[in-house]
């Protein structure tokens, strides 16, 4: 496993990290998900992401029970703001009172003293960035947090929030979580060059587009049982945004690509995210821990230079297109 330091800051992640989004503590059992932790961090991997919003609490009440059973030490946990946790009107957003309250929901749930990472999971236009930057900045002085950064931002909000920061004198942030696969590469536009430049590291969530990348679903037919593309109560996101033949039968030729090279097509997706420059590593959601096992070694693949350049014609991104 390899661990790089989050953008310009001091700490070490390693280039995967074990995600919890609809699987721990929703459509995952609990003895699945202690098994998954626990394989993870055979395998080297040290950080988790989850969000206070994650089945209404569920994920970081049932990763609470499981990190229990390991050094503090010994991983680093990010979680996320912004969601609605509740049906009032400061139940949501980045409003010091929300997210003052929902740090301390989360390090309950949590059941640990602090978060190392506090990622406001979305930009609230109503609230000033000055009050979600001083109270991120007043609960890493209380001992709350230890960084913060954010989820899905533009990149001109990214830099407004490092330049008001600065001049605030307070912790700016250092991640940045956005979407990004093979599938979905519009980070690479404006987000990431402003990362670059501002020192931030990105931690990008949905690297297989939902399963769609693990070659695991045929053009034309309909998804096998048990997968999150057969289950309508979860694959919204992922035919809105990837179910197409067309993907699908690029993926197919994606995974005969990777066993050219002894890969999986899951392992050469996310291989492929991690050669970005502005990427500090991919987060991965399993439902079992087969997935997981398979994902692990994603870590140690190497891309020839002629096959990466292959993949990013296959699936050219925004600036690619040919649009003005
Ligand atoms: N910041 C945000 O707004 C945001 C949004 C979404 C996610 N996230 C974070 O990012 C993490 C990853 O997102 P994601 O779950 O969408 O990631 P993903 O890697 O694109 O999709 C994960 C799903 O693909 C399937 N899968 C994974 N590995 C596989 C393998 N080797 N073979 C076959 N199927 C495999 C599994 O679903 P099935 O087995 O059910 O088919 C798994 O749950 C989340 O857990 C969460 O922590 C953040």
């Amino acid at each position: 496993m390899e661990y790089r330091n989050l953008g310009k800051w001091g700490v070490k992640i390693s280039t995967i990290g074990l995600g919890s989004y609809l699987t721990i503590g929703m459509h995952v059992d609990d003895e699945t998900a202690a098994e998954c932790v626990r394989v993870a961090f055979d395998g080297g991997i040290n950080w988790i992401d989850t969000a206070n919003a994650y089945n209404h609490g569920q994920a970081e009440i049932a990763l609470g029970k499981i990190l229990r059973d390991y050094d503090r030490d010994d991983y680093v946990l990010a979680t996320k703001v912004w969601a609605p946790m509740g049906d009032g009107p400061n139940d949501r957003g980045l409003s010091a009172k929300h997210v003052f309250e929902q740090c301390h929901a989360s390090l309950a749930r949590l059941q640990t003293d602090y978060i190392d990472l506090y990622q406001c999971h979305r930009p609230d236009p109503e609230t000033p960035l000055e009050e979600t930057i001083r109270i991120m900045d007043d609960l890493a002085r209380a001992g709350k947090i230890l960084y913060w950064g954010v989820s899905e931002w533009p990149a001109s909000m990214i830099q407004e929030a490092v330049d008001l920061a600065k001049m605030m004198g307070c912790r700016p942030p250092v991640s940045n979580q956005p979407r990004y696969s093979l599938l979905w590469r519009d980070p690479e536009e404006e987000v990431y060059p402003t990362c670059l430049r501002t020192g931030l590291g990105n931690v990008v969530f949905s690297p297989l587009a939902h399963g769609v990348l693990t070659g695991k679903y045929q053009p034309g037919q309909p998804p096998p049982a048990g997968t999150r593309a057969a289950d309508d109560t979860q694959n919204q996101i992922m035919m809105d945004m990837y179910w197409s033949d067309d993907n699908l039968r690029r993926v197919q030729t994606l995974a005969e690509m990777a066993g050219d090279l002894g890969l999986t097509a899951a392992q050469l997706s996310m291989a492929w995210c991690l050669r970005h420059p502005a990427v500090t590593s991919v987060i991965s959601g399993v439902t079992r821990v087969s997935q997981l096992e398979d994902n692990l070694k994603a870590a140690d693949a190497q891309i020839p230079d002629d096959v990466y350049e292959r993949m990013c014609e296959m699936f050219p991104g925004p600036q690619d297109s040919g649009a003005p």
